[in-house]
């Protein structure tokens, strides 16, 4: 069948195989660019499949020459309707690993739940013994924890209301945006889904089970952004969220002798993740113009094979004075931060330059689910039905 890209809102229910396919094969190509990495030998990723999360498998794949096993939630095609993104991004991934003599396998199943963690458990035992480094890269809007409660997240302020300016970025009209107080519940319910618990509850089933080597290293990826966005994020109900997979870090560090955990703060990106978030799209559409034109843009591939080869696998890792590895060094330098400033005075001026970042924003977008990309073609006749070698469903 010919597929195309349907667009609705921030969500994209159709992916291109061959396009998902060229996105692996290209983060690939810029691991095998750089010089190896010294790091971690047997990976478990969770939430492997897209966005920071299927960069740091690549990195520790093809840079480290590690096994990894994924831990995914995505759904296969069936009928006419195309495979998730994820789904044929680890189908590519399993394809160019197997073709290097790496070890990959991947989980397909809710990470939150206890029957995923045992699966994992098992499939660790059984091929590779132990693992000395788990990414905890998830980013859902719910989950049923361990005693049947099921939590949803939500994007909302903890202070007052917050009311700012946008551009809608499918109307392109300047919109007043209202970020709502969360509730106490709301704010709750978001921790539990996005905050450190379940990382920590990951950590501890490997642990009890044995399967974590001698100096395990274990990082989960946080946000904190300029003071723009503060009131709809790091202030907000997923800010709290993050504050609490820091201290989760912490913890976990004391408490299990043999695991170093760390949380690392990510430069934003498009991903299915960013796009939900009020206001957030724009500051990145122009965060990418500004970086792209002081040569200092980095994508997830970028920012992951810096991370492994300059803070995280150096001997001691680089920390800032809060603990964190910072990795939106470069967003959040004074000059980059001047210049979104700039716009969002004119913004509120009404007095907009073109609207040319808006498009590039879309373009990345459709990116992420295959389209849109060159080298491959489009109109030729494609089978949706692609397979992943290893799948644990
Ligand atoms: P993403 O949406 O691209 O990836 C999320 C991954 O989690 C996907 O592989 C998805 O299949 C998996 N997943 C979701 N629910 C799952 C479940 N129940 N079971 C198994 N897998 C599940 O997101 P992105 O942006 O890569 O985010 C990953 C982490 O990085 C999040 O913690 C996010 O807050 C953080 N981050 C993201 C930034 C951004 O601008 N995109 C910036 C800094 C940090």
């Amino acid at each position: 069948m010919i597929i195309e890209p349907k667009v609705r809102g921030f969500i994209c229910t159709t992916a291109h195989p061959a396009g998902c396919r060229e996105n692996v094969k290209k983060q690939i190509a810029y691991i095998k660019s750089r010089p190896k990495c010294s790091g971690p030998k047997k990976v478990l990723v969770i939430g492997a499949s897209t966005g920071y999360g299927l960069a740091s498998r690549i990195a520790a794949a093809f840079g480290c020459g590690a096994a990894t096993i994924g831990v995914i939630l995505d759904k296969p095609a069936s009928g006419s309707r195309t495979a998730t993104a994820g789904w044929y991004n680890t189908a590519a991934f399993e394809e160019f690993a197997a073709q290097d003599g790496l070890y990959a396998k991947t989980v397909n199943g809710d990470a939150f739940s206890a029957q995923v963690k045992q699966q994992v458990i098992d499939l660790i035992k059984q091929d590779l013994g132990q693992v000395d480094f788990v990414v905890y890269s998830l980013a859902a809007p719910k989950r049923t924890a361990a005693d049947g409660t099921t939590y949803s997240s939500v994007l909302k302020c903890t202070g007052e209301d917050f009311v700012n300016t946008t551009v809608d970025l499918n109307s392109r009209k300047i919109v007043d945006v209202t970020v709502p107080k969360a509730t106490e519940q709301e704010l709750h319910d978001t921790v539990k889904v996005m905050g450190g618990e379940d990382w920590k509850d990951w950590i501890t089933a490997l642990s009890s089970a044995g399967v974590l080597a001698e100096n395990t290293v274990t990082v989960a990826y946080s946000y904190i952004g300029p003071t723009l966005t503060y009131p709809m994020y790091h202030k907000g109900t997923l800010g709290a969220a993050k504050a609490h997979l820091l201290k989760t870090a912490q913890e976990m560090t004391r408490q299990f002798p043999n695991v170093n955990a760390y949380v690392s703060v990510n430069k934003a990106l498009v991903t299915q993740a960013s796009a939900a978030i009020p206001v957030v799209p724009l500051y990145i559409a122009v965060l990418y113009r500004v970086m792209e034109k002081k040569n200092i843009h980095e994508n997830a591939i970028q920012q992951i094979e810096r991370m492994y080869r300059e803070k995280l696998f150096v001997s001691p890792p680089a920390l800032d004075e809060t603990g964190q590895i910072r990795m939106d060094d470069w967003e959040l330098r004074d000059d980059v931060q001047a210049e979104i400033t700039a716009f969002w005075n004119k913004l509120y001026a009404h007095a907009l330059p073109d609207h040319s970042y808006i498009d590039q924003y879309w373009q990345e977008f459709r990116q992420l689910f295959g389209f849109d990309l060159p080298n491959v073609d489009y109109t030729r006749d494609t089978d949706p039905d692609v397979k992943i070698p290893s799948i644990h469903n």
